[in-house]
């Protein structure tokens, strides 16, 4: 049995009002204490907006707190932008980082993203670094190189493994119920975890791309996959629920 513990982070993307972000984190956060002690790490990143309110709900709870995104930079001139000490500040653990959504919605670079990451870890945050190939690059026979060169681009030399997560996330399969088989998942992970070296063995790499309730155990029974990166399933706390506790019932079990 691995030693990495699994990680089940919720990315609630542009979603949620204060109404329904609060009720959303307190259903989530009650799934976690009536399920406790938990075998994983659970993870709730809502929009920059619900930070505070989010992370009071989950003050106490073993749900941490994370969130999408930042600048590299601590503070100064940029209007409309947040960094990692102010998400720290709030009480936020991890950071969702180099998110396709970022990547190819607003052009950002892997070279960016690494500036990030460097930023985030000395705010103290986990890092959640997502790679994964579009549609095209998988047609094309690509996905290799591109994960090449996502993960030895955007993972910062010098780089705290302790506090580093990767999310393999096809760009093909977010949002349009579309999934790799588990094989294919498992070698994209493979090849993921001998890029990183003689980290490699340590670091968490989490799937993430249309994962469900009524999917996730054909990917949560594969060893290689140290959790999940969960979107649409994420907002309502039933189907979250049962996509984290598929890894309860798989680290308990064998523990
Ligand atoms: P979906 O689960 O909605 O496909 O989104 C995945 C994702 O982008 C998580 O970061």
């Amino acid at each position: 049995m691995s030693s990495r513990r699994p990680m089940i982070a919720a990315n609630w993307k542009m979603n949620g009002l204060l109404a329904d972000g609060r009720l959303l984190a307190r259903a989530v956060s009650e799934a976690a204490a009536s399920a406790a002690p938990l075998c994983f790490d659970v993870v709730v990143c809502p929009p920059a907006t619900l930070t505070y309110a989010v992370g009071e709900i989950l003050k106490g709870s073993s749900v941490l707190l994370g969130a999408q995104d930042c600048v590299a930079a601590p503070q100064g001139a940029f209007t409309g932008d947040l960094s990692a000490p102010m998400f720290a500040d709030l009480g936020a653990k991890a950071l969702i980082l180099g998110h396709s959504e970022r990547r190819h919605g607003h052009g950002e670079t892997s070279v960016q993203v690494a500036e990030k990451v460097k930023a985030a870890q000395a705010a103290g945050l986990i890092t959640i670094v997502c790679v994964g190939e579009t549609a095209a690059e998988l047609d094309a026979g690509c996905t290799k190189a591109v994960l090449t060169q996502q993960v030895r681009e955007s993972v910062p030399e010098n780089v705290d493994s302790s506090k580093l997560v990767i999310a393999y996330e096809p760009v093909w399969a977010i949002g349009t119920g579309r999934q790799p088989v588990p094989s294919d998942v498992v070698t994209a992970h493979q090849l993921i975890r001998s890029l990183l070296g003689p980290m490699g063995p340590t670091v968490r790499i989490l799937y993430g791309g249309s994962v469900n309730a009524a999917n996730v155990g054909s990917i949560s029974c594969e060893k290689e996959v140290d959790g999940v990166l969960v979107g649409g399933a994420s907002l309502k706390a039933e189907s979250f629920w049962s996509i984290a506790e598929s890894f309860q019932k798989r680290v308990c079990l064998a523990a």
